[in-house]
């Protein structure tokens, strides 16, 4: 068997085979060192550094090299640990480099290296070792933003054993960045080094990366989960979308719905979907997400909710919905029962109902109005055949 499809059975058990071809197929399209830097917490180097070989063997059987970051929060032993990892890469016979970062190493010249070996087939492995403990922990986080930027790497992820963020003892699967930051600061469940990690990805995403970087915090066991599948594992910190709301289609680029949907649907919607009524229209600022709304006398229904396929999962559908039932005491629609996104209606919706084509969803509706609803929502016609 490939090792490729090793990892695909693997990634079936764990999660949906379509998903995992379609990261893959997202990382292998783009240029090598895009795909993503690793940063290896001392902790998991110390302890569970075999774990990191592994999945950085599996990525490399996929055609995939992530910049292996060593040293960010504790330089001292970053030498020792990417030294490690190097010779256990080597002898699974996957090519591995050191690269030190001196004070003097500049941001292009480091990006051009790692690109090489990227693209050769070697991973990189990145120490910030005993010559950066002269700098601040921002300091060389402010260095890691510049290489970032220079790479255009599309997600950094803090290889940390305890996995993602924890708050009342439940794993937060997405934080806004913006909205969530005081009360991640704030918090006393985070440890020093998880706070370190959220003030410093607030300043990667918001201020030093000028391209959409994601970050994410899982355990090194967790780490195909987190790349491969929608839902991830771990933490994913972003910054929060820029949505607004529209009164019906005017004014909103036709194409790019259309191509919205088409990505979100893996399909087209038929011509007439554009001549039918819709009242509101919530999009993100470059429309990758929108939400339409009509109102009826029985409440507001949803009639179409899409995220552009890349950017599912990242938060985008909540912070959409946040603003639906902020502005619809009542919300009703219907979905697929295939779809996976209906476990999330479950936890949304007051009430569902199933039936052969649909399942119908109600939030807010008087008892009184849900045969009407159920009936009004069956009766659409079918946008996206
Ligand atoms: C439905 C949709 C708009 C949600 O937007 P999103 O930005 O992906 O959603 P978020 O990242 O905010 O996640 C919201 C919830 O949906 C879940 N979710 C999103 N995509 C998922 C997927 N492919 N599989 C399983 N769950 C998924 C998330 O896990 C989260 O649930 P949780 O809070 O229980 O963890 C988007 O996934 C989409 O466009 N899907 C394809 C089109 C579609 O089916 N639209 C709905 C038709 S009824």
């Amino acid at each position: 068997m490939e090792p490729a499809d090793v990892v695909l059975r693997f990634l079936e058990s764990v999660g949906r085979r379509s998903e995992a071809e379609f990261y893959l197929g997202l990382f292998r399209a783009e240029p090598k060192e895009q795909f993503a830097a690793i940063s290896v917490d001392a902790n998991v180097a110390r302890h569970a550094w075999e774990a990191v070989v592994l999945d950085l063997k599996f990525l490399a059987a996929l055609g995939l090299m992530p910049v292996v970051v060593l040293g960010l929060f504790e330089p001292t032993d970053a030498e020792e640990h990417g030294a490690r990892i190097r010779r256990r890469l080597e002898k699974g016979a996957v090519a591995a480099q050191l690269i030190a970062v001196e004070q003097s190493s500049e941001p292009a010249q480091l990006a051009e290296a790692i690109t090489l070996l990227a693209r050769a087939g070697t991973v990189p492995i990145l120490t910030f070792g005993p010559p950066m403990l002269a700098l601040t922990v921002e300091d060389r986080f402010a260095r890691m933003g510049a290489l970032l930027a220079a790479l255009r790497t599309r997600k950094l992820i803090f290889l940390h054993r305890p996995g993602g963020l924890r708050q009342k003892g439940e794993l937060v699967q997405l934080a806004n960045l913006t909205t969530d930051f005081s009360s991640l600061q704030g918090s006393k469940e985070l440890s020093r080094k998880e706070r370190a990690m959220v003030t410093q990805s607030r300043r990667l995403i918001l201020e030093l990366v000028p391209h959409k970087l994601l970050v994410a915090i899982t355990s090194p066991f967790n780490l195909f989960r987190e790349l491969f599948t929608t839902k991830g594992a771990g933490t994913l910190l972003r910054r929060g979308a820029v949505l607004s709301r529209r009164d019906g289609l005017a004014g909103i680029d036709r194409d790019q719905l259309r191509a919205l949907l088409i990505s979100a649907f893996g399909r087209p919607p038929v011509d007439e979907f554009f001549d039918r009524p819709v009242s509101q229209v919530y999009v993100e600022e470059n429309l990758r997400g929108a939400a339409l709304l009509l109102d009826t006398p029985l409440g507001a229904y949803l009639t179409k909710f899409a995220v552009d396929r890349e950017a599912q999962g990242e938060g985008m559908g909540r912070d959409l919905w946040a603003l639906i039932a902020a502005d619809h005491p009542t919300v009703f629609w219907r979905a697929r029962a295939h779809n996976p996104v209906v476990a999330w209606y479950d936890q949304l919706c007051d009430g569902m109902v199933r039936l052969p084509d649909w399942n119908v969803y109600w939030k807010g509706l008087p008892s009184d109005r849900i045969p009407a609803a159920i009936a009004f929502a069956l009766a659409q016609p079918v946008d996206i055949p």
